[in-house]
């Protein structure tokens, strides 16, 4: 998938509701409540969640129902999350999923 920079792919039709702020990748992001993480993503200027481990190359939130694994991030300091299943509660932290994960020892 192309991104271009700067370029937003998504956005709501009307002004979000400011009462939530996550935060993707330090960078604060307006959210609603009941909205998904992988919602919030696709509305920010580089809306990818991850990099893929053998190319690097940036995949974003498909399906958004649990079935491609596309929106995989790290949430709250939990990795793989599938972001599409994961509503967004205040103060939320995402980390986007940069290659390979490495397993716990
Ligand atoms: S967007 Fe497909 S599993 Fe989340």
């Amino acid at each position: 998938m192309l991104f271009t920079k700067g370029v937003l792919m998504f956005q709501k039709l009307h002004e979000p509701d400011p009462g939530i702020t996550i935060e993707i990748d330090g960078v604060p992001a307006a959210a609603e409540p009941g909205e998904t993480v992988a919602a919030v993503l696709l509305r920010q200027a580089e809306p990818w969640s991850r990099l893929t481990p053998v190319t690097q190359s940036k995949r974003a939130p498909y399906c958004m129902m649990g079935v491609c694994f596309e929106c995989l991030a790290e949430v709250d300091g939990v990795a793989s999350v599938q972001t599409c299943l994961k509503p967004v509660c205040h103060g939320m932290r995402v980390a986007r999923h940069r290659g390979r994960r490495r397993l716990a020892t």
